[in-house]
């Protein structure tokens, strides 16, 4: 349920609309609920017909909201979802590209179909969305928030695939904010460490043991929590973050400050898989 930032004015983002891949679960629903607690018109799109119309049922407690099913590894069904928002809500000031996959598989055993699913859906699904939106976002105002990991510039095993595809999606980032920051679109990225209540680490943390493990490389001694990650994009999208443009930024409780060193190792002795 979205629920009233402590934070941030409730109508900061009345009357702008915001288009987020993937965002019928987990970390991009988190960000969805929070652009809707704040007045923001929400459009989510993922694969299963059933996530998106209970993220949209959802959303409708906060704010107006529509879906579409579309798969970002498919360039035209992207479109297709981007041309239904434009119809529903008439223009796309924000969009969010989080549409990710993931599993723990040691490279020597990940077949090139395992590697190219994951880089298909994180990088060049993430170019799709940032390439059929642009057209709609070029007006000063406007910002694109790519989701990352810390992955991206942490080298874990049994990540080979998700490490490529993020450190993909941190590069076309910066190239992205240099090309079309001069128009007024601004291009970040958000690197969440590990974040309590997701897909994403009941797969890499299935345990409490593989948690306790995670647990103790981070400085704050804990998960992200969603509000935190939403909150993360909410500022970058502000005014407050309005001289951000080609930025990865790192949420994830001082973990990579410490390198990756620490992370990998708790990781690979508790990795599953
Ligand atoms: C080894 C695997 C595998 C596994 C799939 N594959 N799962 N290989 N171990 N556990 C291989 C398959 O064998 C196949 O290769 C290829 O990957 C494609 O598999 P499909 O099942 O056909 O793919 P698809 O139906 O497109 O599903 C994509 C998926 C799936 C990524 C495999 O898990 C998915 O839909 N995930 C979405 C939800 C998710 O992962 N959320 C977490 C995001 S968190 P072959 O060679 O057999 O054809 C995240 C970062 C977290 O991204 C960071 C935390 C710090
Ligand atoms: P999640 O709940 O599984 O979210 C993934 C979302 O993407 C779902 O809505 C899923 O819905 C959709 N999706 C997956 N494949 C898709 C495809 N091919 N086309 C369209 N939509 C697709 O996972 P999460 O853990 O919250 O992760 C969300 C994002 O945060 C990802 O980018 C992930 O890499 C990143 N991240 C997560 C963590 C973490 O701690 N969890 C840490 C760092 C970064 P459907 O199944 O309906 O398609």
């Amino acid at each position: 349920m979205a629920v009233a930032s402590p934070v941030f004015a409730p109508s900061l983002f009345r009357g702008r609309t915001v288009f987020v891949a993937g965002g019928t679960s987990g970390i991009n629903l988190g960000i969805a609920r929070r652009f809707s607690s704040l007045g923001a018109a929400l459009f989510v799109v993922s694969r299963s017909e059933d996530k998106v119309a209970t993220a949209v049922a959802e959303l409708r407690h906060s704010g107006p909201a529509d879906g579409a099913v579309a798969d970002v590894r498919d360039f035209d069904a992207v479109q297709s979802a981007i041309g239904k928002c434009i119809e529903r809500f008439g223009a796309i000031d924000i969009a969010v590209s989080g549409a990710a996959g993931n599993f723990v598989a040691p490279a020597a055993e990940l077949s090139p179909n395992g590697f190219r699913t994951v880089v298909d859906i994180d990088l060049i699904g993430s170019f799709h969305v940032c390439r059929a939106v642009y057209p709609y976002l070029r007006k000063p105002g406007a910002s694109i928030i790519n989701i990352s990991a810390t992955q991206a510039f942490t080298p874990l095993p049994g990540q080979v695939h998700v490490c490529a595809a993020k450190a993909g999606i941190d590069a076309m980032t910066k190239v992205l904010a240099v090309e079309w920051g001069p128009e007024g679109v601004r291009v970040n990225a958000i690197a969440p460490g590990p974040v309590d209540g997701t897909e994403g680490m009941a797969r890499l943390t299935p345990t409490s043991e593989h948690r306790e493990r995670l647990t103790q490389t981070i400085p704050l001694r804990r998960y992200a929590t969603l509000d935190e990650i939403a909150d993360t994009a909410v500022f970058l999208c502000s005014s407050a973050g309005a001289n951000f443009n080609g930025e990865v930024l790192v949420c994830d409780g001082g973990q990579s400050v410490l390198g990756g060193g620490g992370f990998a190792a708790a990781w690979a002795s508790a990795a599953p898989g």
